[in-house]
């Protein structure tokens, strides 16, 4: 099985402010901090993965500007091929604008841009290099098809797939990603996917289930400060937190999946992964930023030492 990782998925450049609180509406507020940076859950995941030394495919559309020209430096620098990301004519690219406040806590605006150009022909038109990924990433800032494309196009090829159903997007048709290996909604993400409440970890674990239930193989569910749950036909198994005082939590989920994609694709063990996952998210929210946050192999293996794991 190849180690090689795929990210078809989105980009985004992080336009972060630092705030006390949000302003009312017609209210102007002084704010402490801004800060720029790249982001967008695909490439977020990409780069995680390759922070830790994982070989990554990106498969990804920017604008015609200058943020899209950065975005391709920023992901080459890093190593990743970027042989299918390029600029779709007359587009914008997608931007996110981000509220911190000072709790770590963030809300998060996205304006996709040439994210919503990332077409099943462009899955097709990079068919050759995908196919030499052992596993592929998906999330849900490009279109729908684009998502069933790659499931199904996957499942004949025989590749892994891992599925992060965010942002929610209530229209997702779970009949169509079942072929997928692995989902990884966030508890918010997996009470709009299922109608179920999801506040508490079994409360979590019935809601996976009803969609193990549906025909999904496994289902990974990210619980913030709770760590994470595991869930398929057998018995539930529950990933405890990695305590950290949080500075910024943005791209914590994006740090988790990029970091288990990197650990399975070598282990093929799914609860070592989520444990490296998890400790890795950990690791990430206490400094600020997205990308600017995934820490590199070293120095991640330096925040393990510090935390005891081994
Ligand atoms: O998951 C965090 C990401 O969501 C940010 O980087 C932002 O770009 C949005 O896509
Ligand atoms: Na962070």
């Amino acid at each position: 099985m190849s180690t090689r990782i795929g990210v078809v998925g989105s980009n985004m450049v992080d336009l972060v402010s630092y705030i006390d609180r949000m302003p009312e509406a017609g209210e102007t507020l002084a704010a402490p901090s801004f800060a720029m940076g790249h982001g967008g859950k695909g490439a977020n995941q990409a780069v995680a993965a390759a922070r830790l030394g994982a070989e990554v495919l990106m498969v990804s559309r920017v604008g015609e500007d200058l943020f899209g020209e950065g975005t391709i430096r920023n992901l080459r620098e890093l190593g990743i091929d970027t042989r299918h990301v390029w600029a779709v004519p007359g587009q914008q690219s997608g931007v996110a604008p981000i509220f911190v406040e000072r709790s770590g806590e963030n809300r998060i605006l996205i304006i996709k841009g040439a994210n919503e150009h990332l077409l099943p022909a462009d899955v097709g038109a990079a068919a050759a290099d995908l196919r030499q990924c052992g596993l592929i990433l998906l999330q849900l800032e490009v279109p729908l098809d684009t998502i069933y494309h790659t499931i199904a196009w996957a499942a004949r090829e025989g590749i892994e797939v891992l599925l992060n159903p965010a942002p929610a997007v209530p229209e997702l048709d779970v009949s169509r990603i079942l072929a997928a290996s692995f989902l990884v909604p966030n508890q918010t993400e997996l009470a709009i996917l299922t109608n179920m409440p999801t506040d508490t970890p079994a409360q979590a674990e019935a809601a996976a289930r009803s969609l193990v239930a549906r025909g999904l193989r496994t289902v990974i569910v990210t619980l913030g400060a709770d760590g994470a749950l595991l869930v398929t036909d057998g018995p539930a198994v529950h990933i405890p937190p990695v305590r950290v005082q949080p500075h910024d939590t943005t791209g914590a989920g994006d740090a988790f999946i990029g970091a288990f994609a990197q650990h399975y694709v070598r282990s093929r063990d799914v609860a070592a992964a989520m444990r490296w996952g998890a400790a890795y998210a950990a690791d990430s929210i206490t400094r600020p930023g997205t990308q600017k946050a995934f820490a590199d192999l070293a120095t991640f293996q330096r925040f393990r030492a510090a935390c005891g794991l081994t």
